[in-house]
């Protein structure tokens, strides 16, 4: 049996932070909720509960109808902050307090105005704090992609005594690179010394467009959760995707030592719902939920997939949530790929010519227009006049 990887998702609350993607009403909070409970999730943050009184009431309303997963609140390592986002989680069912205070040198300096005692003194007292509402309490060091590891050992060994189970390793500003990401998780595993007694997880920013992969290298190296967004929602260029996180390690549990109870099936669902509520369409090209991430349109892949669709793909449309993979027809398609959705309109054709005229109509119209629908070819065989 595999080793479990938690999947925290952050949708509500960083999410949440992408420039324009609000989600003002509690309501459809609560339906992403929902659909984040039906995708298995092990753990929705939900929100910052001393962020605002609307982001108060969205934990709580969150909290209240959530049975399956863990229902998270931030907190900064303030007392206010704890007292809030304990009071909001009051009536989940598992409740878990996410606190966190800045530790790279730029942030203590210029953010903070403390010295690196001082922002140990807070984490401690912070995770002391949230320890008297809930006994899962997780602690960040924001920045920690930027901040010096000899104060990460210091400052994790001593929230791990003061209670904290989690210990995330924010890449704030998206700055690491996956090698590297991941050996600095494997160095904070081999050397605090009480590293044992608590799960270490990452949180990956995607400004360089390397969230997901320097997420993978953290899991390569020990890193037993992973905090992640529906379609990689975000402040500014986003978080490690879920999708692509939770399929890579399903796809390829050749390199990975876990495994996560994420019911894929759903995952379009909660793309499609999460683009909807915030009015974020998902690229085309996206993998996993985008339009074409299962679309053949050049005719030898066309034709692999017809013969036997692993030629092609990787991972199984339906497990997804598609309802099947997709043959595009276009200008790069193929006579296999043409024959048969013809036959799948009830089109037979009775000789190798009527082919050929019907495929040579078929590439001259696809070079004026991008895709051909089934529409398109109905026309043309009303045209020719072929029997269907
Ligand atoms: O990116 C970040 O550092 C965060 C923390 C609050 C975990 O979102
Ligand atoms: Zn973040």
């Amino acid at each position: 049996m595999k080793e479990q990887l938690i999947i925290f998702d952050t949708t509500l609350r960083d999410g949440e932070q992408s420039p324009g993607a609000s989600m003002t009403r509690d309501e459809k909070k609560v339906r992403i909720a929902k659909a984040l409970e039906r995708l298995r999730v092990d753990v929705i943050e939900a929100g910052f509960p001393a962020a605002s009184p609307g982001d108060f009431e969205a934990v709580q309303a969150v909290a209240k109808v959530i049975k399956d997963s863990t229902v998270c609140g931030l907190s900064r390592a303030l007392d206010n902050d704890i007292d809030r986002a304990g009071a909001a989680l009051k009536d989940a069912s598992r409740s878990r307090i996410h606190t966190f205070i800045a530790t790279s040198p730029i942030h203590m300096q210029m953010k903070l105005h403390m010295t690196p005692e001082q922002v140990i003194e807070h984490a401690v007292r912070a995770v002391k704090r949230a320890r008297q509402y809930t006994d899962d309490v997780e602690f960040s060091p924001e920045d920690a992609g930027r901040s010096e590891e000899d104060f990460l050992c210091r400052i994790l060994e001593a929230v791990i005594d003061a209670g904290a189970r989690t210990l995330n390793i924010p890449d704030t500003v998206g700055y690491s690179v996956p090698q590297q990401f991941g050996a600095t998780i494997a160095n904070l595993i081999h050397r605090i010394p009480n590293s044992d007694k608590a799960i270490f997880s990452v949180h990956c920013h995607n400004d360089l467009g390397l969230a997901v992969a320097n997420s993978l290298a953290a899991v390569m190296n020990g890193a037993r959760q992973v905090e992640c967004t529906i379609n990689g929602l975000g402040e500014r260029a986003g978080n490690a995707s879920l999708e692509e996180v939770v399929m890579a390690v399903r796809t390829r549990q050749d390199v990975f030592a876990c495994q996560t109870r994420i019911e894929t099936r759903e995952i379009l669902t909660c793309s499609k719902l999460v683009s909807s509520i915030t009015g974020f369409p998902v690229q085309p090209n996206k993998a996993i939920v985008g339009a074409n991430a299962f679309a053949h349109e050049a005719g030898i892949h066309q034709d692999g997939v017809l013969k036997s669709r692993e030629t092609y793909e990787i991972m199984r449309a339906e497990d997804v949530g598609w309802s099947a993979n997709r043959m595009v027809l276009g200008k790069h398609s193929g006579r296999n790929a043409f024959k048969t959705r013809m036959n799948e309109l009830g089109i037979e054709f009775n000789s190798e010519e009527e082919i050929n005229d019907a495929f040579s109509r078929f590439k001259q119209l696809a070079d004026k227009k991008h895709e051909i629908f089934d529409e398109d070819l109905q026309a043309l065989i009303s045209e020719v006049g072929f029997e269907a």
